[in-house]
């Protein structure tokens, strides 16, 4: 599994990466123009298919253009972030809002300047009562005021209610999708269950995986204005099967 320090590498060396990055981080900015793109959830239809890398790396490009960014794991059944940014955290966010800590209390920064992480508590019950909570819309407002960008690293919309919920609550959701692991039926569920939640789709990442290398082969990304792109997607979906368990 790449660390930090090698997907920052992935990210600075390739040019593809960057400029895929660059693409994202530039199409949110400019995405609403009443009201820029503070909070972003972030999630995929299935588990493993990049969420996590995605979510990282569009924390470093953030970071990157001056903005200062957070991470926030929501993801309590498999959080990882704070494994790939090798930090653990005395205290995680749930905790705060369970306690009436401070939230500032959980929030550590990483080896890279402007980026900042927050852990969940892990195998955490009634994630989307916390979800739902007015402290945890006090928790998203005070950390607005704090940072100029809030990444959510989420569980899989097409398997968990709590990511639709908090769709709802951010300012756009990025959808991740390994090329080639879904059918088009499954991704077109989980766009309708954001659309459902009104949540405001900002766009695809193609998250094209070479699983015999150790580096990332591409992300790409498909703004959902982008209608033909977006066609094209689907329709190579349409004839791929999903990788067996040795892939
Ligand atoms: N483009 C890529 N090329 C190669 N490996 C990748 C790529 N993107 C992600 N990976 C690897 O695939 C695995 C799953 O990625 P990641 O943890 O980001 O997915 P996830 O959607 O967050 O998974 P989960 O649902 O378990 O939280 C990780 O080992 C990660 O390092
Ligand atoms: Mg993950």
């Amino acid at each position: 599994m790449p660390s930090t320090k090698s997907i920052y590498d992935i990210y600075k060396n390739e040019p593809g990466v960057q400029e895929s990055l660059r693409t994202l981080r530039t199409n949110i900015q400019f995405s609403s123009i009443d009201k820029p793109i503070k909070t972003i959830t972030v999630t995929s239809v299935a588990p493993g298919e990049g969420k996590t890398s995605a979510s990282l790396m569009l924390g470093l490009a953030m970071a990157e253009a001056g903005k200062k960014t957070l991470l926030v794991e929501v993801d309590c059944r498999r959080p990882m972030l704070g494994t790939k940014l090798k930090l653990r955290p005395k205290y995680n966010w749930t905790q705060c809002l369970y306690n009436d800590i401070p939230v500032s209390n959980a929030i550590v920064p990483t080896i890279l300047r402007d980026l900042y992480f927050m852990d969940v508590e892990p195998q955490m019950l009634r994630l989307t009562e916390v979800l739902n909570s007015n402290k945890f819309s006090a928790m998203l407002s005070k950390l607005c005021d704090e940072f100029d960008v809030v990444i959510f690293d989420t569980p899989p919309i097409g398997i968990f209610i709590e990511t639709a919920v908090l769709a709802n609550q951010t300012d756009g959701t990025v959808l991740v999708i390994k090329t080639g692991f879904n059918d088009i039926k499954e991704e077109l569920d989980a766009i309708a269950q954001l659309e459902k939640a009104n949540a405001h789709i900002l766009g695809v990442v193609l998250n094209g995986m070479r699983y015999t290398s150790s580096k990332y082969s591409y992300y790409h990304y498909y703004n959902k204005s982008n209608k033909d792109e977006i066609v094209k997607i689907k329709g190579r979906k349409r004839r791929t099967r999903k990788p067996s368990a040795k892939s």
